[in-house]
């Protein structure tokens, strides 16, 4: 196979990079996807440009990552294919439309005891500024803690929970609200701080403004001062790749060592997008 045309858009490390003149809309060579498994290992985000792909094609082409998991909210799930999320303003297919449903930062679903592995947007119609997506490199991020926080990180562990962020989510209008029922299968779960990754073996930080509500076994105010730390030094823009979204761009990211937040956008116009997500496994 040709090497895969990579431009690489980031000035960070390893960040963020864009693959052009692929077509993912049909079956790929096992070469193929290792390749592309190597460089999504390597940059932990990456841009496939110009894949005006159907929903099933992009199904087809995240199952060669893994199985697929479904969101828990099912009103914001494509009502045909359920293992896309949907993430449309104007509620595209028949979800519930979302305004700015991930303009939080956040790791995709943490609060699961085995958060996803990574997740695959397509963006099919975006606006023409802004609406960006932005990344942090959490394994960079943990690389340039000092060397004391580190050893003090070592062993700990963060509660983890979607009950809260949810009823913010419907305070603010961008979820709808859910039955009792629903809100109390939300418990909480432990995961470590610094996670290892499973694949690459390197530390990242796994904690993240949207799902962590507290550090384990910590007083409220000591909690809070750590992640308020950790927050601050993450989001230098060091760590940072901007992704400033093209039409039919389908971004890859690795969710085991990136943190995300989409930027706000002029709702007058459209931004509809598909998200696919792989099942993971227990952070360790
Ligand atoms: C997400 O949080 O998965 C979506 C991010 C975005 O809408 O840019």
């Amino acid at each position: 196979m040709a090497p895969l045309d990579i431009t690489t858009e980031s000035n960070q490390r390893t960040l963020g990079v864009r693959i052009d003149g692929m077509d993912l809309t049909g079956p790929l060579g096992d070469d193929v996807v290792a390749e592309i498994r190597n460089l999504w290992m390597r940059h932990a985000v990456i841009v496939f440009s110009d894949q005006d792909i159907t929903p099933d094609q992009h199904l087809a082409f995240a199952r060669r990552f893994g199985a697929l998991q479904s969101h828990t909210v099912t009103d914001i799930l494509h009502p045909d294919y359920p293992e896309l999320l949907v993430l449309s303003n104007r509620g595209r297919g028949g979800a519930k439309p979302i305004n700015n449903g991930g303009a939080y930062w956040h790791s995709d679903i943490t609060y699961e005891v085995e958060p996803p592995m990574g997740s695959i947007l397509h963006g099919f119609i975006v606006p023409p500024a802004d609406g960006d997506t932005l990344y942090v490199d959490m394994t960079a991020a943990y690389e340039f803690l000092d060397e004391d926080l580190k050893v003090k990180l070592d062993g700990v562990q963060a509660v983890h929970t979607y009950r809260h962020r949810y009823e913010l989510m419907v305070e603010a209008g961008v979820r709808p609200p859910q039955p009792d029922e629903k809100m109390a299968e939300w418990g909480d779960v432990l995961h470590p701080v610094v996670r290892t990754h499973p694949e690459t073996g390197q530390k990242a930080l796994f904690v993240n403004e949207g799902f962590t509500a507290r550090i384990d076994g910590w007083s409220d105010d000591e909690s809070r001062r750590l992640l308020s730390r950790l927050y601050q030094h993450c989001m230098e823009d060091r760590f940072i790749y901007r992704h400033q979204w093209r039409s039919n761009d389908l971004v890859m990211w690795d969710n085991r060592c990136t943190m995300h937040c989409a930027t706000p956008y002029d709702l007058s116009h459209e931004r509809s997008m598909h998200r696919a997500t792989i099942r993971g496994n227990l952070p360790v």
